[in-house]
């Protein structure tokens, strides 16, 4: 590929974004609300059409894609020496030098090339060597955090390579420095927020708030401050028509559409003095007016979560060890929502679904959500 080629995404202002399939219908609207165009679902993912400059946007806006891919080429490919060739075609100085780190990953499925691994070493020994023949030396491997991501999808012998546009999972938002025991996916909590359909009036409240990830995602979403706010790099920088005027001009744009949130409006507790101290960490990050309130609290020492959105994860037994008498724990959760939570509408999230009846109430919806492996759900329960 000679340098005046242009690329896949550049022709087709095609690119792909990565998301978990229970999330998608929200996605689509998010990003069109952002300027995406010709939305086409696809396994864990959503092909879509967009500008440069909603490409920016889309990245530094979204709540809910984990990455943005911008196609280089697309090929058919049935076996490993013809990847080679083809990738060591690339012109691979439009994205990366001699000094700078990369990294490959890569998905194969009902292809020749049959191990995801192995084609990822492929696609890395082909940059490799594009370099070396070149100038004798070569970028290194940084597999946490390299200047650029680079994807390799091989799906019926047909292979696409990319670049990632997020440079990293935008879950990653960087607020979360301490972890708690089972912190939630901040997509998902994210996704959680939106289903709840809370539209920041109403107070929210989480009583096992852990790390904190549910009031950062609310605070996030309240404010409006975009959730990639605090990433340092986004992998767009690093593509050959990169437009740092459109980037300063998005960027400056997200940051003064900020608006304040009253005290009081998100608050949480966990029984836990070590997490909520975590908790309070975390959200110092993105929170520097301290509207978050966060308290050490057992639940059942809550004298009352009156007409509240309350939105919380509670303990389950996979991640959180088998100590607790859970069916038991969860009864009293059903109760004190019975008996303390008057006018509040709880949204619960069930990292083991067999504990719902245990709470005793009718939920309203349930809805199935996956953290990582577990196939959890989403339980709404209203309260009189
Ligand atoms: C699944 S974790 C919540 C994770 C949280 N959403 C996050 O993202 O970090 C459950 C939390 O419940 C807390 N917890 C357990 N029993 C509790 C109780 N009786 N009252 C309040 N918090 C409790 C634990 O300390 C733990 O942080």
């Amino acid at each position: 590929m000679n340098i005046s080629t242009k690329y896949f995404y550049q022709n087709y202002q095609r690119y792909f974004a990565q998301v978990a399939d229970d999330i998608k219908e929200i996605t689509i609207k998010e990003i069109t609300e952002l300027g995406a165009y010709n939305i086409q679902e696809a396994y864990r993912g959503l092909h879509f059409h967009s500008s440069q400059e909603d490409l920016y946007k889309i990245n530094y806006h979204s709540r809910f894609i984990n990455r943005v891919l911008a196609p280089l080429i697309i090929f058919d490919c049935h076996s490993d020496k013809y990847l080679y060739k083809t990738a060591r075609d690339i012109n691979w100085d439009d994205f990366l030098n001699e000094s700078r780190t990369f990294a490959v990953f890569a998905t194969t499925t009902n292809s020749n090339i049959k191990h995801s691994q192995y084609a990822a070493l492929r696609l890395k020994d082909a940059i490799v060597d594009y370099f070396r023949d070149k100038t004798n030396s070569r970028p290194s491997i940084d597999t946490r955090e390299p200047d650029l991501w680079v994807n390799l999808y091989i799906d019926n012998n047909r292979a696409t390579i990319s670049i990632d546009t997020s440079g990293g999972s935008l879950h990653r938002r960087g607020y979360r420095r301490h972890g708690g025991d089972a912190p939630m996916n901040e997509t998902l909590a994210a996704s959680i927020i939106e289903y709840s359909e809370w539209d920041g009036t109403k107070e929210l409240y989480d009583p096992f708030c852990g790390s904190g990830t549910f009031l950062a995602e609310a605070y996030l979403y309240a404010t409006q401050t975009p959730p990639s706010i605090l990433r340092q790099k986004f992998g767009f920088e690093k593509l050959p028509d990169y437009n740092p005027f459109a980037w300063s001009e998005i960027k400056e744009a997200g940051i003064k559409n900020i608006k304040p949130i009253p005290d009081g409006l998100i608050s949480g507790s966990d029984i836990s003095t070590k997490v909520v101290k975590a908790a309070n960490y975390n959200c110092s990050f993105i929170d520097h007016n301290d509207a978050i309130t966060i308290e050490q609290k057992d639940i059942f020492e809550i004298e009352s979560l009156n007409d509240k959105i309350i939105i919380c994860n509670p303990p389950y037994g996979i991640r959180m060890g088998k100590e607790l008498d859970l069916s038991l724990f969860y009864k009293n959760l059903g109760d004190f929502l019975k008996q303390k939570c008057t006018n509040s509408t709880a949204f619960i999230y069930f990292g083991e679904r067999e504990f719902i009846k245990n709470i005793g109430l009718k939920p309203s919806w349930k809805r199935p959500l996956h953290n990582g492996a577990l196939d959890g759900r989403l339980v709404k329960i209203e309260l009189y």
